[in-house]
Order: C-alpha cells, then structure tokens, then sequence
C-alpha cells in the first residue's frame, strides 16, 4: 500500500533533532528551538486503538528503530530482519502507512517525515501508548461502573491501582517495578508540561523551590535548568524519592535538587522556600486534603513566597469524536477541577494577588499564582 495515495494526516510542526532516552534522559537538554507545544504532534499518530496498537507492535518489534536507524528498507528485509510472519509484517505496514507511519514508494518502506519528528518525542509517545493502552481496558470493561459509581471504579480499575501511592512507601522489588512503570509515566507528561508551564511564568526571581508531590524531580529539573539561581527540593514518598534520585543523577543541575521522603499530608514540611509548587498533584485529592494541602505549602513558604499550582482543568469534549490518546485523562476526568476551586481555597488560606492563566495543551491546563503576603 502507497501511503502517499491515502489521505494526508496532521503531522508534526517544524522539529529539530535530539531525541530523548526513554525515562534515563534526565540529562539531556531538550534544543531551545523546539516550539513549547510542538511535542502534542505526537497524538496525531494515536488517535485511535488500531493506530496505536499497530505503533505499539512497531516498538515492541524493533521496527521503529530499525526505520529510524537504517533508513529505507523493504518488507521482506523487515520481515526477516524484526522476525515477523511476511503475512503479518504486511498488516502491520499497511495500517503504519494509513496512520502516516510509515510511507510506501518503489516498493521501498520508510519513516514519513512527520512521524520523525514525532519520534523526537519517543519517551512521550512510548508513555501515552502504555498510559492509553491500561485506560482502554479500564474503558472496556469498566466504564458503566465509572458512570454509576466513580468510587467503585476508582477501587477497582487497573489505571487507579496502577497509581497505588500505599506502594512507594515498601521497598520490596514488586513495589519498586510498579511505581517505576507509572513514575516513568509521570516523568515523560512532565518534561514537555513544565517547559509551558514555566514558560508562563516568571520564576528568575525564585532562589528556594519546594516541589511538593514533585515525583522523578523532572519539574524541579526544567526549573533548575532554565533557572541558574534556583535550588529545589523535591517532597514525595519514599520509593519516589529513590527512583527520582536515580533519574536526575547525571543531570548538570542534579547538585542543585534535593529529595526529601515524606508524607505531605501528615508531616511537618521544611520552610524558608520563596516558591512552593504543585504540579499535577491537589487533583488526587478530595477537597479536605486538598486543604490541608495548602495550608501546609502556606507553612513552608517565606513571607512573600509564591504558590504555583498547574493543573489539568475540566475536560471539554465538544463535538468532535475523543482520541484514543486521551483516555486515561477521561478516566480521571471527575478529578480535574475549575481553577475557582484552587483560587478559593488560596484565598481563604490567606494567599493573594491570585491569578489564573489558562493554558490549552492536550486537554485544558490551569496555572493559579498566589502570594502569600507578610
Ligand atoms: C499525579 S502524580 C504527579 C507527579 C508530578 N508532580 C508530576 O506532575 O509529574 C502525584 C505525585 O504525588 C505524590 N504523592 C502522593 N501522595 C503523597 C503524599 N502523601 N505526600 C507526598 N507526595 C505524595 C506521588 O508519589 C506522585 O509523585
């Protein structure tokens, strides 16, 4: 099948190179010129189940590396090359080449330039197909019980036992595997967030930062990198904090970020921070917690100190039909609040100067500031 023939699909915007390792590539500076929200490309090769398990079955194959790494091939090398049955590596093409994979000319396969430079993107594609794939299942089989009973979902869904945060306080090597599959998760959503949520506002002025629920340290990291004066420290559960403390090692900001274990909700949190954030973190919480959230990151900050929260707001499913890609953030969809509820709560805490920026990426994202005055 010509993939040329078929019809033309979104591809990415302008790319550049430098692809990122899966999860380890901590280290790696992402290029300045990429464009802030460039890397959303990638859900146009997701859109639906039969794209993104053909995509999936590409990776898991090595046909992704073997395109991207020896250019131009031909089914039959492929099929001998990866080990597929010829039948079956030409039904994998075929689909490859109508998502815009792949592209079909003189007999000769090849990566399409768009899907390259989606490709640059490979922890994030890699993440939102294994984040997607789990939410399908739980879509699957479980999505009457999410309408009629949102608690019993959460009790008995794989995407929310995935997030089992109880884990990341043992240490066993079970505990260890299941928290680094969803932390790496996390980790791959994050580096692209932060470098928008970051670029919306000005934190040059920031010296001490107090990530709390900061996770791998991946948001503490784009903040060191970006900003040369500020220190972070991350807080999260124990098993996080080791896993994080892994990840950002080889980075050149690594001496600049310190991970504290602990609980958020119960502990007494270090203080003396002129920036306390949440990233993606209050949503897990119902509104009690939440609070006692707050009032918590309210103790650690200096007087004067800013509260940042980013946050996915409510999903709006207007018309068109939900890409496969968005799944999982379906299912967590009665967890993302209006920005309303962050700045009311910030207000009754005793914050102000609060202000609220909308921020569109895959779905709609918040960033509430706040100062906590005198
Ligand atoms: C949804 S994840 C978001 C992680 C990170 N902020 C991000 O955006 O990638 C929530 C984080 O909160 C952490 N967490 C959960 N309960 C916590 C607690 N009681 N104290 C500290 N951290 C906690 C989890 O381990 C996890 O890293």
């Amino acid at each position: 099948m010509d993939a040329a023939a078929g019809p033309p699909r979104e591809n990415c915007a302008k790319g550049v190179p430098g692809a990122g390792d899966p999860f380890a590539g901590a280290d790696m500076p992402r290029d300045g010129r990429r464009l802030e929200l460039e890397y959303l490309c990638v859900d146009s090769f997701l859109r639906d189940v039969v794209d993104a398990r053909a995509l999936a079955t590409a990776f898991e194959l090595g046909l992704i590396e073997r395109l991207s790494e020896g250019g131009r091939s031909t089914p039959d090398d492929l099929t001998r090359r990866v080990g597929a049955d010829g039948r079956g590596l030409r039904l994998l093409l075929d689909l490859l080449a109508a998502n815009g994979v792949v592209e079909e000319r003189d007999g000769g396969i090849e990566l399409s330039a768009g899907f390259r430079r989606a490709l640059e993107y490979r922890d994030l594609l890699e993440a939102k197909l294994e984040f997607a794939h789990i939410a399908a299942l739980d879509m699957l089989d479980g999505f009457t019980h999410l309408v009629r009973s949102p608690d019993q979902f959460v009790r008995e869904s794989r995407i929310y036992r995935l997030f089992c945060y109880e884990r990341a306080f043992d240490s066993g090597p079970g505990c260890q595997e299941l928290t680094r599959r969803w932390v790496r998760i996390t980790t791959a959503l994050t580096r692209y967030e932060a470098e928008v949520c970051i670029g919306r506002h000005d934190c040059s002025r920031y010296r001490r930062m107090l990530d709390i629920g900061g996770n791998s340290g991946q948001f503490a990291l784009e903040m060191c990198r970006r900003n040369p004066a500020i220190r972070a420290t991350v807080l999260d559960l124990p098993l996080v904090c080791e896993i994080g403390e892994a990840h950002v090692r080889h980075a050149p900001e690594a001496d600049r970020i310190t991970f504290v274990k602990g609980n958020a909700l119960t502990d007494t949190l270090p203080t003396g921070f002129d920036l306390v954030t949440f990233k993606s973190m209050l949503h897990d919480w119902p509104a009690g917690e939440m609070k006692r959230l707050m009032v918590q990151a309210a103790r650690s900050l200096e007087p004067g100190g800013t509260l940042l929260i980013f946050e996915r707001g409510p999903l709006e499913i207007r018309g068109g039909t939900l890409p496969y890609s968005m799944l999982p953030f379906l299912l967590f969809a009665h967890a993302f609040r209006s920005p309303d509820v962050y700045r009311d709560q910030m207000e009754e805490t005793g914050f102000r100067d609060i202000a609220i920026q909308r921020i569109d990426l895959e779905t709609p994202f918040f960033l509430v500031t706040g100062n906590r005055g005198p």
